[in-house]
This record gives structure tokens, C-alpha cells and sequence, in this order.
């Protein structure tokens, strides 16, 4: 069966604004989604996470997963759909024994500590450790209709490596710095697998189906400047110059974010993606004038922003879409995860506020 050709299983798009801004291409109002919009803060993912139990067996079950991929959407009018899923896929398939602490954040039961470690890790196999992640991409990608496009993603080499080295969650990643400054070679060896593996995955969920993919550099801004082009841009490039950029007939565009990266938006507009998420630590409008020539912008309201009154959220929303002007080139999004305590309302909010103010930005 051609790939050009829309399916019962892959139809065709009806709404797709996300994808056209991406590409900078017009649209008639701003798209909008949020990342971390399918999670805690809703109550009804909360009721389909006890019946699957723990997290990891929510990703495993490809029904349970579409289910809670496409709860966000039936409340608000977002424009897109994130893979429900986490980046820690890839090292769990790696056999690292990833598993979640209540209250503590993922773990593994085995971390990378030398180079042994390093040596005997393999390349998951996308169809293989990790077809639970496809038939999930599949299964979204037919239960959406085509309403809106579906969003795969991955964590980069380096926000990976700091939780295979680290063993979890850290403030200071003195063990992921350690061997970055004591033992390069070491963590280069890594980094590499974790490029190949990743690339790998991505272009495996856009086969099964995803329209656009993201790369969560989410500790890519604990680095030095020189160090974050060693340690994760150079890797980040690296995927992205191996990524299928085109499927059933449509552009896929590539999403790079990097947390607290704004010092280095030239450099990561660099690297070929089409757009390039911000955190709010940024001005959009500053950022726009830097890099808004040459790639789209995805961003950036503080998530925090949630917990204040209406009126509050839209005058935030109107101020940020001012910031970013005329024309299309910007996806709106929080700069970072919802919070798991906002009330789904005040996200409702948000997303409405995005919709209605932007039309005079898109004549
Ligand atoms: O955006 C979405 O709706 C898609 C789903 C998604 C999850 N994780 C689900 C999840 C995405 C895109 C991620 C990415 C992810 N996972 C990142 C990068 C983005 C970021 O937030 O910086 C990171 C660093 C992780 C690692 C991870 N997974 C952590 C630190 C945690 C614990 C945090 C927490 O909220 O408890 C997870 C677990 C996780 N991933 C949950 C969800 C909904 C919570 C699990 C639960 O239901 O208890």
C-alpha cells in the first residue's frame, strides 16, 4: 500500500495549523498545545493510570496510552496530540531496569559507572524492546481521525545519559560531570549510542505514524557553553541530520527544546531543526530577532503562569503573542510541563486565550 495515500489507519489531517507553523507556513490562528498535557492535573488520566497500575504498564498498554494521549483533546481545542509515553524508554530497553519511586521520580536498578557498562549496551531494537511505543504511535494515529497531528518524541543523548548515569533525578549531576571531565571518552561512547538509538526510535515512530517529532534537551542548560556544543548539541545535530524529514507526501518537522537554553538559540537554530522550543526565561521577541529567520519558535508561557485568575493567563497570553508579532512561525506552549496541581479550567483558559487573540496576527 502507497504511503502518499491516506488510510483508515494514517487519514488525513484535518486541522493542521501546528504543522504548517512549524514550517512557517500561514495559518488563520496561532496553534497551541502544552507539553505534559495528557498527566496528573487531569482526573481522568488519574482513573485510567490505577486501572493500568503503575506508569510504565500505562506506556506498555497501547489502548490505555491512546486513551490518555487523546484526554487532553477532549477538553480543549488544542492543536496537536503528544505520544503518551516518556523519554526513558530507551534506557530501560537498553537494560538499565527503569522503574518509579512514588513521590521520587524515575530510577534505575542498574546505572552506568565505567566503561564496561558503556561497552555492553546495545542498540533497542524500535520493532523490537520498544514495539510497545509503535503500537502505541500506530493506535493514536487511527483513533485520532486526523482531527490534529501526532507528536513523537525522545529525551536527547545528554538529558539521557544524566539519569543512566546519575541512577535518577539530580540537582547538581556531579556523576554525569565527573565522568564528562574526568573520563570524556567514557561518556563520548555513550553519547554516540545514544544518538544512533535515538535516531533509530524517531524515525521508527515516524514510519508508524508520527507527523512532527521533538527532542527534550531537558538538561542540556546545566552546561557550559563549550560543554553543551560537546556534550549535547553536537549529538542533537547529529539526529537531526539522520531523521526521515518527510513521510506520507508531508514535511515532518523537527522540534529541538532545550531547558534554559536561550543563551544558545543560534547555535541550536544551527543545527537544521525547524523550530526551536523556549523556555520563559527568554523574551520571545528577543529570541524571534535572533534566530525567527531562520526557524520556527515554539513557547513560552512560565507554566506557572496556570495557578493566576482568567483574566491573568490571557493578559500573559496576549503579551507573549504581541512579543512574537505578525505572521506564522510560532507554536504556543508553556515553557515547560503543566504543573500537576492547575486546575484543568485555568488550562482551558489558556488554550481559548491563544485561539482568540492571535487572528489579528494572521490577516
Ligand atoms: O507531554 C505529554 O503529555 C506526553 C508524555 C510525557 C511524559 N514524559 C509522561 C510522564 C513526556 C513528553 C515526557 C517526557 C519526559 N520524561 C521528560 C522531558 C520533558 C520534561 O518534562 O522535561 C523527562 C525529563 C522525563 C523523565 C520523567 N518521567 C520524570 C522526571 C518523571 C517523574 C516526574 C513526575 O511528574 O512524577 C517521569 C514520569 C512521567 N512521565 C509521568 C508522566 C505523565 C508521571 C507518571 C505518573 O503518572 O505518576
Amino acid at each position: 500500500m502507497s504511503q502518499n495515500f491516506p488510510s483508515v489507519d494514517k487519514p488525513a489531517l484535518k486541522n493542521d495549523r501546528y504543522l504548517r507553523a512549524l514550517l512557517k507556513q500561514p495559518v488563520d490562528v496561532t496553534p497551541v498545545w502544552m507539553m505534559r498535557q495528557a498527566g496528573r492535573y487531569l482526573p481522568e488520566y488519574k482513573a485510567t493510570r490505577a486501572v493500568a497500575g503503575d506508569f510504565m504498564s500505562l506506556c506498555k498498554n497501547a489502548e490505555l496510552a491512546c486513551e490518555v494521549t487523546l484526554q487532553p483533546l477532549r477538553r480543549f481545542p488544542l492543536d496537536a496530540a503528544i505520544l503518551f509515553s516518556d523519554i526513558l524508554t530507551i534506557p530501560d530497553a537498553m537494560g538499565l531496569g527503569l522503574y518509579f519511586e512514588t513521590g521520587e521520580g524515575p530510577r534505575f536498578k542498574n546505572p552506568i559507572t565505567c566503561k564496561a557498562d558503556v561497552d555492553k549496551i546495545g542498540l533497542p531494537d524500535p520493532e523490537g524492546e520498544l514495539q510497545y511505543v509503535m503500537n502505541a504511535v500506530r493506535t493514536i494515529r487511527r483513533e485520532l481521525k486526523g482531527e490534529v497531528p501526532l507528536i513523537g518524541f525522545s529525551g536527547s543523548p545528554w538529558t539521557l545519559a544524566t539519569y543512566m548515569i546519575e541512577g535518577g533525578s539530580s540537582k547538581a549531576f556531579t556523576k554525569i560531570k565527573k565522568m564528562a571531565f574526568a573520563e570524556p571518552a567514557i561518556l563520548h561512547a555513550l553519547l554516540e549510542k545514544l544518538a544512533d538509538s535515538v535516531t533509530e526510535y524517531l524515525n521508527a515512530q515516524i514510519a508508524a505514524g508520527a507527523q512532527s517529532v521533538m527532542v527534550f534537551d531537558t538538561w542540556g542548560g546545566v552546561l557550559s557553553p563549550r560543554d553543551y556544543k560537546e556534550f549535547s548539541l553536537q549529538y542533537m545535530e547529529r539526529i537531526v541530520s539522520g531523521l526521515t524529514r518527510e513521510n506520507e507526501g508531508r514535511k515532518v518537522p523537527v522540534t529541538l527544546f532545550t531547558k534554559n537554553g536561550g543563551m544558545w538559540l543560534e547555535s541550536i537554530a544551527a543545527t537544521g531543526c525547524d523550530a526551536v522550543g523556549l523556555d520563559w526565561t527568554i523574551d520571545i521577541k528577543e529570541a524571534r530577532a535572533r534566530i525567527g529567520d531562520k526557524v520556527a519558535l515554539q513557547g513560552n508561557m512560565d507554566p506557572s503562569m496556570l495557578y493566576a485568575q482568567p483574566q491573568r493567563i490571557e493578559q500573559e497570553v496576549a503579551t507573549i503573542l504581541e512579543g512574537y508579532g505578525e505572521g506564522s512561525g510560532h507554536v504556543f506552549n508553556l515553557g515547560h510541563g503543566i504543573h500537576l496541581d492547575v486546575p484543568p479550567e485555568n488550562a482551558g483558559v489558556f488554550v481559548d486565550a491563544v485561539h482568540k487573540f492571535s487572528k489579528q496576527y494572521h490577516k
